[in-house]
């Protein structure tokens, strides 16, 4: 019988993605999603993609407990995917107690019902920001934790109380996924990233820019220590993300306990390799000016992944030009989005 997993946060960049590989997994992915940075429309291209029915998608939030308790109740749930949350670390700096509630309390309310449901199989989103500015790279699980903004320090904080959990009484199958940079989208180009306003982030702006909706990308500092000056991260491709996801509840299914993971290449890229990539993609030059550092930021950083390919046989594949191509194909394709 298929296994039905909750997928908090389905509608999202990641989970939209994450859909797709637990449908062709032969996983049953439910939805639940309150929209607040996404659109219901995903659901018809996740049909088309899988050739399956859409979804089942259920529209609300996950601090709703009487709502959880009765979707715990109505359907035979395996497993929880736990995407749902807020992510813009200037947002957060602004508003911590929008992120504390959403990130942190909803959480917590999410693993009670869990827990009150007998449902002790749970996947969740952290990320590479919990560790801060690193040491060294690349960057293993125990390297120190020290979240630089209340992002990251939400982040954190969830995966402290769900360790707590996980070893305080036997039966929970928690795996704890620190994601690195998420770019790229579905190769069909039918779903993909669509930030509201000003994009934060490097790959949507390059890619608007190329689409010609805005003039210029503004690198944030070209005088790091690294080898053209400019930063470097881990960019991953969601859907190698999304089957680390299928890989990380494969395990999880079979093995009782408590992991951490990282999700990364094991590779730094540039802000300059990440444009001269999407160039190649567009077949276009993207213009782009330097300018100051942005504050916050930190030089260079990418993933130790060796324990993920260990434990779970999963290793990132696509490379930083398929990373590219797949963004155009999507921005190109719906440069409004969904
Ligand atoms: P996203 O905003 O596209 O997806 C999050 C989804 O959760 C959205 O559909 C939103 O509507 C929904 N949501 C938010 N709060 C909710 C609530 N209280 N109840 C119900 N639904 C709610 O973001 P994403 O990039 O897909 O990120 C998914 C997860 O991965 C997040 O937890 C994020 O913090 C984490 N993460 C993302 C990145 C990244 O760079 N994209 C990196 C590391 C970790
Ligand atoms: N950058 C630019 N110009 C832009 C946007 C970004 O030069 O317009 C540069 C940044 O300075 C950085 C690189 O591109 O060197 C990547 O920046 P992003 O904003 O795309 O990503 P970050 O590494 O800053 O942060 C992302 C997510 C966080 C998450 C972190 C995890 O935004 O939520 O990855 O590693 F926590």
């Amino acid at each position: 019988m298929k296994i039905s997993v909750l997928v908090t946060g389905g509608a999202g960049y990641i989970g939209s993605h994450t859909c797709i590989a637990l449908a062709e997994a032969g996983f049953t992915p439910i939805i639940l999603d309150n929209y607040g940075n996404s659109s219901p429309k995903v659901m018809e291209r996740l049909a088309r993609i899988t050739g399956q029915a859409a979804p089942l998608a259920i529209e609300g939030d996950v601090r709703d407990r009487a709502l959880l308790d009765r979707l715990f109740a109505e359907h035979e749930i395996g497993a929880v995917i736990h995407f749902a949350g807020l992510k813009a670390v200037g947002d957060s700096v602004a508003d911590p107690l929008s992120y504390y509630d959403n990130n942190v309390y909803g959480s917590l309310v999410l693993a009670a019902a869990m827990r009150s449901a007998g449902v002790r199989t749970l996947i969740f989103s952290s990320s590479a920001t919990v560790y801060g500015e690193p040491d060294e790279s690349p960057i293993p699980e125990d390297a120190p934790t020290r979240p630089a903004n209340p992002y990251g320090r939400s982040k954190l904080m969830v995966e402290e109380a769900y360790g707590d959990l996980g070893r305080s009484e036997p039966g929970w199958r928690i795996a704890l996924l620190r994601y690195f940079n998420p770019v790229g989208a579905h190769e069909s180009g039918l779903i993909g990233e669509h930030p509201q306003g000003k994009p934060n982030n490097l790959m949507p702006f390059v890619s608007q820019v190329a689409v010609g909706q805005r003039p210029h990308l503004t690198v944030h500092g070209g005088d790091y220590p690294t080898p053209d000056g400019t930063g470097v991260r881990d960019y991953v491709h969601v859907m190698d993300l999304a089957e680390g996801h299928v890989a990380a509840l494969r395990h999880a299914l079979a093995h009782e306990g408590l992991l951490t993971l990282n999700l990364g290449t094991g590779r730094g890229g540039s802000v300059l390799d990440v444009v001269a990539a999407f160039e190649r993609a567009c077949g276009k030059s993207v213009p782009r000016v330097i300018g100051p550092r942005r504050p916050g930021d930190v030089p260079a950083y990418w993933a130790d992944p060796s324990a993920a390919k260990a434990v779970l046989g999963w290793e990132a594949r696509r490379s930083l030009d398929q990373m590219c191509a797949d963004s155009w194909r999507w921005q190109s394709g719906n440069p409004n989005g969904y």
